[in-house]
């Protein structure tokens, strides 16, 4: 395991997360190291997207790049990667340009045979573990480091589809047509998430994320049969793994899109410190659903970024006393509801951190 680390100056949230109370709520925003920021894009005209992944010293740049830029308002990072990286370690070719492209998608059970069998992430994954190393040490401990991946289920829709999709009508037909092959490469899919984890929990990274952002396609109980057991396949292997080399396991966030109806359920099973949750549900209906036992990131729409300083004090202000319901905050993580988008102008990102400094103590 990484250690040597410069000691940590703010640990806002790693408490927020284990659900204590706190001065004022920890922020940080999804996707903050992106194209939204001019030095991201600066970066980006030189390297092309994976070459920035794969390149521990351009991860960790654009990784600080929120930080220095919000020095004193922002409470976590997050590894510059991609879900992605996962189907590309099965043995996918995946391209970005711009968005996510697959030359040659899974389209029937068939083409599984064309995965890799086993993988080695230390092998096909290891410059994120340098990347986290790196940039453990670059953070100079101002704010803890995330690592993440891909819930199997959104990852297993671009390996079928192929890239994005409006309807996710080939990964429907898989689900319904081909229900058992799928639920094997799910967990598949699954045991590649949390080797990559656990190896990132090695590297140095201080919580741990699942984006499941596919979840909101699945009626519930198709979501019951497909996707939560293999998040909790995660969850469970990932701790199981890390106690045996006497690793904490660092707070483990999910982050299920749309799938509000099950917060109660995934509170209650899914094996996660943190559940986030999108902008659709009221935070304070959020908490009742779950009581005292996860803690709760979100859940600014991220339009509002685009509705001028006003709208954004106004709507920050709401959400901070729906979390809070006249107390302090406790067991939040303030983030928006989905990620950050490239339009928005990076000092109505600042007042909205500003904003949550205000509001949320
Ligand atoms: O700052 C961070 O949050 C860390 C880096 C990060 C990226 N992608 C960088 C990125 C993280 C955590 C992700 C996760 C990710 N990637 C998700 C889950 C989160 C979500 O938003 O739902 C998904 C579904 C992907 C797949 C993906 N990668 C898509 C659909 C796209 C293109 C869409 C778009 O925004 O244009 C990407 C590309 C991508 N990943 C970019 C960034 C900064 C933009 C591409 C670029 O730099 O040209």
């Amino acid at each position: 395991m990484a250690t040597d680390f410069p000691p940590l100056k703010n640990d806002l949230i790693l408490r927020a997360a284990r659900g204590e109370e706190t001065e004022r709520a920890p922020v940080w925003v999804m996707r903050q190291a992106g194209r939204y920021l001019p030095e991201f894009r600066a970066v980006r005209a030189e390297h092309e997207f994976f070459e920035v992944c794969r390149t521990p010293e351009l991860a960790m740049e654009v990784t600080l790049q929120p930080i220095r830029r919000y020095s004193g308002l922002v409470d976590a990072s997050i590894i510059f990667s991609d879900i992605l990286v996962i189907p590309q370690a099965l043995g996918m070719e995946v391209q970005m340009n711009p968005g996510p492209h697959f030359p040659e998608p899974l389209n029937t059970p068939a083409d599984i045979a064309k995965l890799r069998e086993k993988v080695d992430v230390n092998k096909e994954l290891g410059y994120v573990f340098e990347a986290i190393t790196a940039t453990r040490k670059g953070l100079q401990g101002e704010a803890p480091l995330f690592g993440f991946c891909g819930a199997p289920w959104t990852l297993f829709g671009y390996m079928v589809e192929g890239g994005g999709s409006k309807t996710y009508t080939k990964t429907k037909s898989w689900i319904f047509k081909y229900p058992e092959e799928t639920k094997s490469l799910l967990l598949r899919i699954a045991d590649v998430c949390a080797d990559f984890l656990v190896g990132q929990a090695r590297a140095g990274a201080q919580l741990l994320q699942v984006f499941d952002s596919n979840a909101n396609e699945l009626a519930p109980h198709n979501f019951i049969e497909f996707s939560l057991p293999t998040i909790q396949h995660i969850s469970k292997t990932v701790r199981a793994k890390l106690a045996a080399e006497n690793i904490p396991t660092p707070p483990l966030v999910l982050f299920a899109k749309g799938a509000n109806w099950a917060l109660p359920l995934l509170a209650d099973e899914a094996g996660y410190d943190v559940l986030g949750i999108d902008w659709c549900i009221d935070p304070a209906e959020a908490r009742k659903q779950v009581g005292d036992k996860v803690a709760l990131q979100g859940n600014l729409d991220p339009n509002v970024l685009y509705g001028g300083k006003d709208a954004i004090e106004r709507e920050t202000k709401r959400m901070c006393e729906a979390f809070k319901g006249g107390k302090k905050p406790k067991g939040w993580i303030c983030n928006l509801g989905h990620g950050i988008t490239p339009g928005v102008d990076p000092d109505d990102l600042k007042w909205f951190f500003e904003c949550v400094q205000k509001y949320s103590s």
